[in-house]
């Protein structure tokens, strides 16, 4: 198992001390001239660079050179796991059609729900590993990666098999969610009720008796819903997060992207790990949400994929004290992008937050918006070894530079993945 003692680094960014509320996002944890001893796949040692080498002198060393090193990205919402592409969609929509219209025309999720349905477990996995590694070039170390392209019993499951085999592909880590209830397929237009008591009385259920057999030693993966119009109503949504509650499952909500239904306040109220988008979220379900254990996770590429004007409230979330992710959202439909910097440098211009919370923002609260917060997203002893070495002396570099990547080497579970140039290794 890998072992080494990364040292020279210029600024080591530990986030250590937990998830970061409300103003304190952004607390770096930052030792100039630091170093982090790995053994075993996760760290042992954080500290000075003079007082680790001092202690460890026979230590293999990678020489970070001065550089930003800092915990992988965890990017807490994406859908990486999908057939075909909606480059035509991408046009109508500069062209004046909008994307609630598209899908309600049969298009938009529907059309990629065709796609992948028409796909083979081969083909699945053929697109989507290039997909993750992409993210995982860029960073991202851990990813949480939703169902939600097949929109039948089979093909649900066949998605969720293929992210658990990309998962133990690795090098990345997958959390994986169940996002049956993304749309409604064609075969139930106009019966969402009846999809959703198909969902409830049968999918789910099925879906935990499958789950342990077929995923050894893996939590249940979590319940996602779009509750918006043309999607899953409100009373829908609470009856499948309900239903998955009860059955032992976390639940995740995509709310507010276009509308605002109240699933917001749904949310919160059956303690929902995440609620995501949060575009159209009034003041008052802001407050409840800082007030509650539920991360909200913006998604500042998809606005931005869009190209629409408004993004989530994240200032009113941190004024309040709220627990404030940053996610991707990959998907063929409003943000194919696999660069989470991309993201953090969005979330600087739109969100309005600093580098500083941004980074934290894509780490540690990351890591809270899917339950990995004791396991990744922070330099701490005992925690497993995923690090960014980064092509930059300065932090803020990060969101300040955008559209290219940043990230000179991953480090993930201590061994490391060269990105950019060479990687300089010395004893
Ligand atoms: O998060 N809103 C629902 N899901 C995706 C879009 C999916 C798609 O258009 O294919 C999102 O934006
Ligand atoms: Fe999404």
């Amino acid at each position: 198992m890998p072992r080494m003692l990364i040292h020279s680094a210029g600024q080591l960014l530990t986030l250590s001390g937990g998830p970061q509320r409300g103003r304190t996002l952004g607390s770096l944890g930052m030792i100039e001239d630091g170093a982090v001893l790995i053994r075993e796949g996760r760290i042992a040692a954080v500290g000075s660079d003079s007082e680790l080498r001092r202690a460890h002198p026979d230590e293999e060393g990678l020489n970070a050179g001065g550089r930003v090193v800092m915990p992988g990205f965890v990017d807490a919402h994406s859908h990486p796991i999908w057939a075909g592409d909606r480059a035509a969609e991408f046009e109508q929509r500069l062209q004046g059609k909008t994307y609630l219209e598209i899908l309600e025309g049969g298009g938009g999720i529907l059309s990629t729900v065709k796609a992948t349905r028409a796909a083979s477990m081969e083909e699945l996995l053929a697109q989507t590993r290039p997909r993750l590694q992409r993210m995982f070039n860029h960073g991202s170390t851990t990813i949480e990666a939703k169902t939600g392209y097949g929109l039948d019993f089979e093909t649900e499951l066949r998605l969720l098999q293929a992210l658990l085999q990309l998962d133990s592909e690795g090098p990345w880590d997958l959390a994986t969610t169940y996002l049956a209830a993304h749309a409604i397929p064609a075969e139930f237009e106009d019966r969402a009720g009846d999809y959703t008591d198909e969902l409830c009385e049968n999918w789910l259920p099925a879906l935990k008796e499958w789950w342990a057999p077929n995923a050894v030693d893996k939590a249940l993966p979590f319940v996602d819903v779009f509750c918006e119009t043309g999607a899953f109503d409100l009373a829908q949504s609470r009856q499948i997060l309900e239903t998955a509650k009860g059955l032992g499952f976390p639940v995740k909500i995509h709310s507010d992207e276009f509308d605002n239904l109240g699933g917001t306040r749904m949310a919160i109220e059956l303690g929902a790990v995440s609620a995501d988008h949060l575009i159209s979220t009034s003041t008052d379900e802001i407050a409840e949400l800082a007030a509650s254990d539920t991360v909200a996770v913006a998604l500042p590429a998809t606005p931005f994929g869009l190209a629409e004007a408004h993004n989530m409230p994240a200032k009113a979330i941190l004024d309040a004290d709220g627990l404030l992710a940053v996610g991707g959202d990959l998907n063929p439909g409003t943000a194919w992008c696999e660069n989470l910097q991309l993201a953090l440098a969005l979330a600087c211009r739109t969100l309005k937050l600093t580098p500083a919370q941004a980074i934290a923002a894509t780490t540690i609260n990351g890591a809270a918006a899917i339950q990995r917060q004791n396991e990744v997203g922070s330099i701490e002893v005992g925690k497993q070894a995923d690090l960014l070495i980064l092509d930059a002396n300065d932090y803020r570099h990060l969101g300040y530079r955008f559209g290219i990547n940043l990230v000179h080497t991953v480090i993930k579970k201590g061994t490391p993945h060269p990105v950019a140039a060479s990687l300089h290794v010395s004893t």
